[in-house]
């Protein structure tokens, strides 16, 4: 238990996943690709309008196998946004790939689209943009900088699920996308992933990296009659019982999607007036972007006064949090990686982010920004 009154999250749950998972066991297969990884797979396909998705055993595996089926390897170039989680990272670092740590804008925190070009040499083998708290990076320009230089795209997704970038759905851009349902995230399995791929050409060796190296799925649709290693893979197949989970969250997409703009109006409308008399940033959201009110936070006027108000928040049993430290910075970004990047540095230390959950009440959110605005800034 929590020992907070308000926490920062608490995992979506309806009660309906319990029934889903029942039905799970009852059909009989709990391990990968079952009846619900496909229903999964099938909804995200259809509302994102893209050829394939695979669903994985998180935004983690689904990085891994990107940076697989990018073939990077040591002496290969990863240009990404150094205001990421580790994994967005970790994932090329793993296949021996140095990743270059591109500064972020100051207004939506997404890398800087301006910076990524004076950042490419012929070792560049991929751009990894993070579609921060699911607003759209500049992906127009972006996307010159891919042509231009024949570098492949891929969007860490994990917040953006249901974002669009001018009227297109996030995780449809990238020659791969990737998304989270760690618990924290609009919709969670407790954890869980997806790989989203946008090139036809990558489908049948994504499904084989996925299924440890092996042809397992060829066989499963009984194309082949016998399957066998092929490739290098791993274990990125998650278990049916999860997508059973994630399905009946699914099922309830449009209302989870309306109540946390609800959320998000309630926190903007009432903080806005205090921002702007005290100098706090709220998020910025560009008319062409929607978002998929993922995260609402403030940028605060100092690192004190940041840790001030979480510290007094937290008094009044409200958990309240920071989010990323820099990864050129990180012990391991200095050791595999590169870069310099002074907007991270300053905006880290400034963020500060509010509970944000489904199950949310409007006199909890009244209790935290009555607080907010009784604080001294
Ligand atoms: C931008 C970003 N990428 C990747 C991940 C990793 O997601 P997962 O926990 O599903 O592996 C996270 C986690 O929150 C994230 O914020």
């Amino acid at each position: 238990m929590t020992p907070y009154k308000i926490p920062f999250n608490k995992p979506l749950f309806f009660g309906s996943e319990i029934e889903n998972v029942k039905d799970a066991i009852e059909r009989g297969q709990i391990s990968g690709d079952g009846y619900y990884s496909k229903k999964c797979q099938e909804f995200l396909e259809n509302i994102l309008g893209v050829p394939k998705v695979l669903i994985t055993t998180s935004c983690t595996h689904a990085l891994e196998m990107s940076a697989i089926l990018l073939e990077l390897k040591a002496g290969d170039e990863v240009i990404l946004p150094s205001y990421t989680f580790v994994s967005t990272a970790n994932a090329f670092a793993l296949r021996g790939a140095t990743p270059l740590f591109c500064d972020i804008r100051r207004d939506t925190l997404n890398i800087d689209e301006n910076l990524i070009e004076g950042l490419i040499t012929e070792r560049t083998k991929a751009i990894v943009v993070v579609h921060y708290a699911g607003v759209g990076c500049e992906m127009d320009t972006i996307l010159n900088i891919s042509q231009k230089y024949n570098i492949p795209v891929v969007e860490d997704n994990a917040h953006g699920l249901f974002g669009k970038y001018k009227g297109k759905y996030l995780g449809t851009f990238g020659r791969f996308a990737t998304q989270s349902f760690h618990e924290t995230k609009n919709f969670t399995s407790g954890e869980g992933g997806a790989l989203i791929i946008n090139n036809k050409e990558f489908i049948q060796r994504a499904e084989i990296v996925r299924e440890k190296g092996t042809n397992r799925s060829r066989f499963f649709r009984g194309e082949i009659d016998k399957y066998t290693w092929v490739d290098i893979g791993s274990s990125y197949v998650i278990s049916d019982i999860l997508c059973a989970y994630l399905y009946a969250q699914f099922e309830r997409w449009q209302d989870v999607q309306k109540k946390r703009k609800e959320i998000w109006n309630y926190y903007y409308n009432n903080l806005k007036d205090w921002a702007d008399e005290n100098r706090i940033g709220l998020p910025f959201i560009p008319d062409y972007c929607d978002q998929p009110y993922h995260m609402f936070y403030l940028i605060m006027p100092s690192l004190q006064k940041r840790q001030e108000l979480i510290e007094y928040l937290k008094s009044k049993g409200i958990l309240s949090v920071f989010h990323y430290q820099p990864l050129h910075l990180s012990e391991m970004g200095i050791r595999v990686g590169n870069g310099k990047c002074s907007v991270t540095e300053a905006m880290s230390k400034l963020i500060l982010r509010l509970p944000f959950y489904f199950s949310i009440g409007v006199e909890e959110q009244k209790e935290i920004t009555d607080l907010i605005k009784a604080f001294k800034v």
